[in-house]
């Protein structure tokens, strides 16, 4: 492989060139986007922390429904907002036939046949405190948290999830999730478990619009260090024993590392998520500059997918799938 014999250079020459040896290259079947829903009627306003998104339910939940579909974006995934007089020490509307996902999840159901909804399950946007867990004794008691974890799986499985996404960072909530299911009937019912969920600063974006940022954090008690590779493996491992159809590794592009290797060691599919503050630090970056902004989404885009994420959670989802359209 010696010059002049060899010149990589001739690979580059002509953008048909470079189309034909790209190794990578995005499609909206890649992404799956992120919904931030209400329990109040027929809203559409902005989430100032996560410039270009809505908070949404009824008509224009619907509508945004049909606008992923007609996009070609496969999947949604869902997160509650609750107002403060909706919390409760013991997360009820997480399980209730009434909560804000599972109305908007019917919604979705009706307006969009075959969209994928996919169902964030974590306690923090539910609980007083903003906990992703219950307290007993000033600590998250992780056992009592499954009870709660697999009312709340099963009644999104009521309400039409598709897919059970629990992002608490609980240890055995994959299986506890998995019996529930199992034994409510909902065998077809998918898990995608948040099985390498960091604890990181980037989630402060979302923190602020899902109204769930905790007074006084006890992530670093669940989330896996920053520093930790070997144990974010450990994790996926048991996740995937514990029944897990589908892990995710998040934040994403701090973490590509720990993509790579989850795909080399395991075989089931890995989705990365593309996290607020690492979409707002592309929106900063850019500034009002859209061609800019483009360039850097699909750069970072196609960076996490080449590391060997099978699909990317981002906030991208709709102005990546238009553009390529
Ligand atoms: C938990 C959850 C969080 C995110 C997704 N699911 C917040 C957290 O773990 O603290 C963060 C997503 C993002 O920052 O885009 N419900
Ligand atoms: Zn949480």
């Amino acid at each position: 492989m010696a010059f002049p014999v060899h010149r990589l250079r001739r690979l580059r020459r002509t953008e048909n060139i470079r189309r034909l040896v790209r190794e990578t290259s995005l499609a909206p079947d890649d992404f799956i986007y992120p919904i931030f829903v209400t329990g109040a009627n027929d809203v559409r306003r902005p989430l100032k922390a996560l410039p270009g998104l809505d908070l949404l339910s009824g008509k224009p939940l619907a509508e945004e429904a049909r606008e992923l579909k007609s996009l070609g974006v496969p999947a949604t995934l869902i997160f509650p907002v609750l107002e403060e007089g909706d919390k409760d020490a013991k997360a009820a509307l997480a399980y209730s036939a009434d909560g804000p996902a599972q109305r908007a999840m019917r919604t979705l159901r009706d307006a969009a046949p075959g969209l994928i909804l996919i169902a964030d399950l974590c306690l923090c946007e539910y609980t007083l405190d903003g906990h992703c867990g219950l307290i007993r004794d000033g600590e998250i008691d992780n056992d009592l948290t499954l009870e709660y974890i697999q009312k709340s799986a099963v009644s999104f499985a009521q309400a039409g999830a598709d897919i059970i996404a629990p992002s608490a960072m609980m240890d055995g909530m994959v299986q506890a999730i998995r019996s529930g299911l199992d034994a409510a009937g909902y065998s077809s019912v998918l898990t995608m478990s948040y099985s390498a969920k960091f604890c990181s600063g980037l989630y402060g974006p979302f923190k602020a619009a899902t109204n769930s940022a905790p007074s006084e954090s006890k992530h670093a008690t669940h989330q896996v260090d920053v520093g930790n590779a070997r144990q974010a493996m450990t994790e996926i491992r048991l996740d995937i024993e514990e029944g897990a159809d589908m892990v995710i590794v998040k934040p994403a592009l701090g973490y590509l590392d720990i993509v790579a290797r989850a795909l080399q060691e395991f075989e089931i599919p890995i989705a990365a998520y593309n996290v607020s503050g690492e979409y707002n630090m592309v929106l900063q970056a850019a500034g009002g500059d859209a061609d800019y902004r483009a360039r850097l989404m699909f750069e970072t885009l196609t960076c996490i997918k080449r590391a060997g994420a099978d699909m990317i959670i981002t906030y991208f989802a709709k102005d990546a799938s238009r553009a390529l359209a």
